[in-house]
């Protein structure tokens, strides 16, 4: 019986063992593929950026848990094991962290923080910014989306959401549907974007969608590069339609060096690092879901794939 950790390096897979270990020292833990002995024990695989059709190797899987929110990228493979469950990752310290970005680039905007850096010479000294952009619209109510607007509600903004099927949250203004998508963005100043990337919001967001926002909004993309039709993004900005963005994901990634964000003034770009996972934070519903899927129990998290979600 043994737990297969499949995650590039970047992402540290020999922490997220000790961190496995340290809460059950018998756990086999096995790290990459290559390392495999006897593909028979392999039980419960956790997984990131694989390689399509390597999950077919181990005959006895009984669950993949996708590491990280989105499960796009594992769901894109066509050789996945048929009727093996895939779970994914919800932490808490995940979404506190992406709350932080958000309040951040909400705030650096609000403020023009980095207007100010940029331009110190173009200075008004004595004028108090105006402070009337306070309306965020979500796309997207799931774990992080709704962790994001009770974020943003404390603050004291006004927050609206946005999700495929009808919701109803406290103190947030839910719509759904593509009517209630227009009448959101018509009263939104800062628009973010939290979908799970599927074939009906891929390139949801493009020159028809945004221009229903209210002129001036400013754009946050944490969920999926592909939701956006980028080759629509700079002329809403230069047309003044959007003030500006700031992406921290792409069609793309990394970047490409020529890619025309790079040289734009409005555009603001981070290296898809919104949101951390600390493996410590999320050892223990890996070991959870382990123990599930070992007894025949319900799975935390379970994806469900039709939804893509
Ligand atoms: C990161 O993009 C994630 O889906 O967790």
């Amino acid at each position: 019986m043994s737990l297969l950790i499949c995650l590039p390096e970047s992402m540290n897979p020999d922490m997220l063992s000790a961190s496995l270990k340290s809460l059950d020292s018998s756990l086999k833990v096995e790290i990459g593929p290559e390392m495999v002995n006897k593909k028979e024990e392999v039980e419960f695989a956790v997984v990131w950026d694989h390689k399509d059709g390597i999950l077919l190797n181990y005959p006895n899987l009984k669950c993949i848990l996708s590491y990280g929110h989105g499960v796009d990228k594992l769901l894109a493979d066509t050789q996945l094991p048929a009727d093996v469950p895939i779970v994914r990752l919800k932490s808490k310290k995940m979404a506190d962290s992406m709350n932080e970005y958000l309040l951040t680039v909400v705030l650096m905007n609000r403020r023009q923080l980095l207007k100010h850096a940029l331009y110190p010479n173009e200075f008004e000294w004595n004028v108090s910014s105006s402070l009337n952009l306070n309306s965020i619209g979500i796309l997207g109510l799931g774990f992080l989306g709704i962790s994001a607007a009770q974020h943003f509600i404390q603050m004291g903004f006004q927050v609206k959401g946005w999700s495929r099927s009808e919701k109803n949250i406290k103190n947030v203004k839910c719509y759904s549907g593509n009517k209630g998508l227009i009448r959101m963005l018509e009263h939104t100043d800062y628009l973010i974007n939290l979908l799970p990337l599927t074939i009906e919001t891929q390139s949801l967001l493009n020159s028809e969608t945004l221009s229903n926002l209210k002129r001036g909004a400013y754009f946050i993309n944490v969920g999926r590069g592909k939701t956006l039709e980028e080759k629509d993004l700079i002329p809403l900005i230069d047309d003044g339609q959007l003030s500006g963005a700031c992406l921290d994901v792409f069609k793309t990634e990394p970047l490409p060096k020529n890619h025309p964000f790079w040289k734009h003034k409005n555009i603001l770009i981070t290296p898809h690092n919104s949101s951390t996972t600390p493996h410590s934070s999320v050892a223990p519903q890996i070991i959870e879901n382990y123990r599930r899927a070992i007894c025949g129990e319900e799975l935390l998290n379970l994806v469900d794939v039709k939804l893509g979600y």
